[in-house]
């Protein structure tokens, strides 16, 4: 049995210690918001936040998290960086299919907490882990801009 502290509440799962805790969220737990696409740490399509910092659930066994707090795509919006975030990719209709976005904007918030006012080659390079299909990366950078203009 593990305990995690998930969006600001206590979680319990009853799983083997290795199960990466994208499984936990989405299979055990029901938040699926957080999404499965390379399973390898490459696409960056299951990012979470783990004491803040971007981290590929996928690859997380969920006996690493201890009592670190995760955050995910169903708890950001509840600091005022990830209602901004959400707010300026709504405006700006950053999203095509939807099925990066979560993890884009998970990796997005992460970069605003930590640099107010990201110029292009900081932004290329925080949002670099996460891959787009669809290829929205321009409106990513703009909604990540409006965001630090305040939304
Ligand atoms: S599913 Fe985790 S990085 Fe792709
Ligand atoms: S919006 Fe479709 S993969 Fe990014």
């Amino acid at each position: 049995m593990f305990e995690i502290s998930i969006n600001g509440n206590r979680r319990q799962a009853q799983v083997d210690g290795d199960t990466p805790l994208l499984w936990v969220l989405r299979d055990v737990l029901g938040l699926t918001g957080t999404k499965f696409g390379c399973g390898i740490a490459q696409c960056g399509a299951c990012t979470v936040h783990v004491d803040g910092s971007p981290v590929r659930s996928c690859r997380l066994p969920v006996s690493a998290v201890g009592a670190r707090s995760i955050t995910t795509i169903e708890g950001i919006g509840a600091s005022p960086i990830g209602a901004k975030v959400q707010k300026a990719w709504l405006d700006l209709e950053v999203i095509q299919c939807g099925y990066c976005q979560s993890g884009q904007i998970m990796s997005a918030v992460a970069l605003l907490e930590g640099n107010s006012n990201p110029d292009d080659e900081a932004i290329d390079a925080a949002m670099s882990g996460n891959i787009c299909r669809c290829g929205t990366y321009v409106r990513i950078r703009e909604g990540i801009k409006r965001a630090a203009n305040g939304g």
